[in-house]
């Protein structure tokens, strides 16, 4: 069971996924990793979103998708894989690649998943993580509208415990532009509080706050709406 089989996934593809246009700088980030060839593993793959993304632009890239959501992985319509961080269904040394977007703060056991990343990589295999960090937060634009939302992010891992907890070491850190959505508008019509970890830390009267200012905003203000995630690489310790 994950929090994610009490949510509507439905609902998690309405106010999370991005359209791929959205989320080109992504592609760029971590096209140097995804090279004609190369098999990654989507490990908490949701609705599938990046295994339709890097089907699209790495055509030469295979994709296998791990999700423990039984609603996620029927909502995603893709073969996906049932497992999660401490046990990963595929053979060792399988994957060069082990692609983690907003997943690891999911992640209860971070030893037991580096020792699942460590088995299931070849050698020189690299782990991508696309995450909110707890003391790297300034690119989340939902803070404006929501400021109690910062409860939440104590429940959100740091750089160092993430490297560390998993036993890797850090081989690149980075914040990368998204257009989350393409106006206030846009953003406000597709708001879904059970969709979104920050979100649900708010009681009902403090979500309805931060809509109303919001709906406000957007009212006034157009123009695409830019978050930032952080690209975080690690590669097992001693590699080169
Ligand atoms: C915020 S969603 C992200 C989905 C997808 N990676 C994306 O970026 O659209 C988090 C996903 O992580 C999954 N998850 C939760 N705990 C996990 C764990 N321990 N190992 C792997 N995946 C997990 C959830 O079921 C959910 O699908």
């Amino acid at each position: 069971m994950t929090r994610y089989d009490d949510v509507e996934a439905s609902s998690y593809r309405v106010a999370r996924e991005i359209s791929l246009e959205g989320l080109a700088p992504w592609r760029d980030a971590v096209a140097p990793y995804l090279l004609p060839g190369r098999t990654v593993l989507d490990l908490g793959a949701g609705t599938g979103l990046f295994v339709r993304a890097f089907g699209t632009w790495f055509p030469e890239v295979s994709v296998v998708a791990v999700e423990p959501s039984a609603d996620m992985r029927r909502a995603s319509g893709l073969p996906m894989l049932t497992g999660d961080a401490a046990a990963i269904p595929v053979p060792d040394a399988s994957v060069d690649v082990v692609w983690m977007s907003t997943v690891v703060h999911h992640v209860r056991d971070l030893a037991a998943a580096g020792a699942e990343l460590r088995r299931v990589l070849r050698p020189g295999g690299v782990v991508l993580l696309r995450s909110l960090f707890r003391e790297r937060h300034g690119g989340i634009g939902l803070f404006r509208f929501f400021p109690e939302a910062v409860r939440a992010l104590s429940g959100f891992p740091t750089v160092d415990e993430v490297a560390g907890g998993l036993g890797f070491a850090v081989r690149r850190l980075e914040a990368v532009p998204q257009v989350t959505a393409s106006s206030l508008a846009d953003k406000a019509s597709t708001l879904r509080q059970e969709a979104d970890t920050l979100l649900r830390a708010l009681s009902a009267e403090e979500f309805a706050a931060g809509r109303e200012r919001l709906l406000a905003a957007a009212a006034v203000e157009s123009g695409p709406v830019v978050d930032h995630l952080d690209l975080l690489v690690l590669k097992t310790a001693g590699a080169v």
